[in-house]
C-alpha cells in the first residue's frame, strides 16, 4: 500500500505555533510518527506540506497518477475554505482521512465548516499528532477490509 500524507499551511510550524492549542510536538515529530506507523504496517508513505492551495490540489491529482491507495490530509485553514481541495479529493476518489491536531469542533464558528471532511471517510480531531497515527491505521484497516 502507498499512502500520501498532506499537510496544509502553517503545519510546518507545529511545536512553535500557538502551542497552547497545537501542543509542543513538532512537525518533525509528526513526520517521524507517520513514517514509523507506516513502516510498522509495511505501508510506503510520502509526507508533504505546502502553504499554497493550488500546490495541494496538484499533489492530490498527482497521487492518483502515482497510484496512491490512501490519503491522510490536514489541510489546516484550507479545510474551512477550500472547495478546490474538496473537489480534487472527490475527483480522484482515493480513500481519505481528514485530520486536525486541535479540537476544531470546540473552536471558533468560522472553523465549523470543514470542506475537506466532506470528501473524507472520517475526521480525527483533537488527538494531537497521534491523530495522524490513528488516521493511517484507520485507512490501513479500511483498505484491508474492502
Ligand atoms: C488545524 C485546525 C485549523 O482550523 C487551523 O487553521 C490549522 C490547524 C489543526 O490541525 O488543528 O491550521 O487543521
Amino acid at each position: 500500500m502507498k499512502f500520501l500524507i498532506i499537510n496544509g499551511p502553517n503545519m510546518n510550524l507545529l511545536g512553535k505555533r500557538e502551542t497552547n492549542i497545537y501542543g509542543n510536538e513538532t512537525y518533525k515529530d509528526m513526520i517521524i510518527l507517520c513514517e514509523k506507523t507506516c513502516r510498522d504496517l509495511d505501508v510506503f508513505c510520502i509526507t508533504t506540506q505546502s502553504n499554497h492551495e493550488g500546490a495541494i490540489v496538484d499533489s492530490i491529482q498527482q497521487a492518483a497518477e502515482d497510484g496512491f491507495d490512501g490519503i491522510v490530509i490536514n489541510s489546516a485553514a484550507y479545510a474551512h475554505t477550500s472547495i478546490a481541495i474538496m473537489d480534487a479529493l472527490k475527483a480522484v476518489a482515493i480513500p481519505t482521512v481528514n485530520v486536525h491536531v486541535s479540537k476544531v469542533g470546540e473552536r471558533e464558528a468560522f472553523r465549523q465548516i470543514d470542506y475537506t471532511a466532506m470528501a473524507s471517510l472520517c475526521t480525527i480531531s483533537g488527538h494531537g499528532i497521534n491523530g495522524y497515527k490513528e488516521a493511517i491505521e484507520y485507512l490501513y484497516n479500511y483498505l484491508n477490509n474492502k
